[in-house]
């Protein structure tokens, strides 16, 4: 990514990122590379902001990806704020971690020591997010379209190893016991046209927004009740967005 700012007194963009950079995983991008079936782009019927406050969202991944992502512990997730960024940290559950040279999907990304293992999630605000897990690299770019329509884009790098590595890894995979619990489970039985039935963690996201996008329009609309601190991330991005908005001139 390129980073401009049309105004050269713009603080840096070490200076406005800064703060956020110890809470990153230990993967180091530039070593791993990026491959063609790794980008993913999507438009999507929702706001943008609806789209970073799933993202950001702890208390929805045991509910909305309760047979998709289950593979990380949720109940050990840690995360906070750096000013206006969003960090977040997962280990895997422990059957996972227990066989995870073995189970891992890719090849495990080296860098990252046994130890250090895990889903780090951060937001860059306003709209840039990273998924650092133990054999992917991935950065998602939310592009706002129009008022209800989104422009996603995931990019995502794996350890420069050979293509045998990563057949030899796959049958590995396929072979250990723990993808019978975890993984690509959808919430119910039905055709995977059904995002809910799909096993599919992007399909589950995408519908969740875009009917949340929906229920704006409905007249019978409104905020409810709010856990204090599993969905404490989204009132402080709102808290975010306002800040800038005034700062900007904007009548709130
Ligand atoms: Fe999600």
């Amino acid at each position: 990514m390129l980073f401009v700012h049309p105004d050269k007194n713009a603080p840096s963009i070490m200076q406005y990122f800064g703060d956020i950079a110890p809470h990153l995983g230990p993967h180091v991008p530039e070593e791993l590379v990026e491959y063609k079936e790794g980008l993913y782009t999507k438009e999507i019927k929702a706001n943008w902001k609806i789209i970073v406050e799933n993202n950001i969202d702890h208390y929805h991944l045991a509910h909305l990806h309760e047979g998709t992502l289950n593979m990380y512990d949720h109940a050990k997730a840690e995360f906070g704020w750096e000013g206006p960024h969003y960090w977040f940290y997962e280990p895997l559950v422990k059957d996972y971690m227990d066989d995870v040279e073995n189970a891992s999907l890719q090849p495990l990304i080296k860098r990252v020591p046994k130890e250090k293992i895990g889903a780090y999630v951060p937001w860059f605000f306003p709209n840039i997010g990273l998924a650092e897990s133990e054999a992917s690299w991935s950065t998602f770019h939310v592009v706002p379209l129009a008022p209800d329509r989104t422009l996603v884009t995931f990019r995502t790098k794996v350890e420069n190893v050979s293509s045998w590595e990563f057949t030899k890894q796959s049958a590995k995979s396929s072979m250990s016991k723990i993808w019978s619990k975890y993984g690509d489970k959808g919430k119910y039985e039905g055709d995977a046209s059904d995002p809910m039935a799909s096993g599919d963690f992007m399909a589950e996201d995408i519908y969740a927004c875009e009917q949340q996008q929906k229920s704006l329009q409905s007249p019978m609309f409104s905020v409810g009740a709010r856990a204090e601190r599993g969905e404490y991330a989204i009132l402080r991005f709102q808290e975010e967005i306002k800040k800038w908005l005034i700062q900007e001139g904007a009548e709130v």
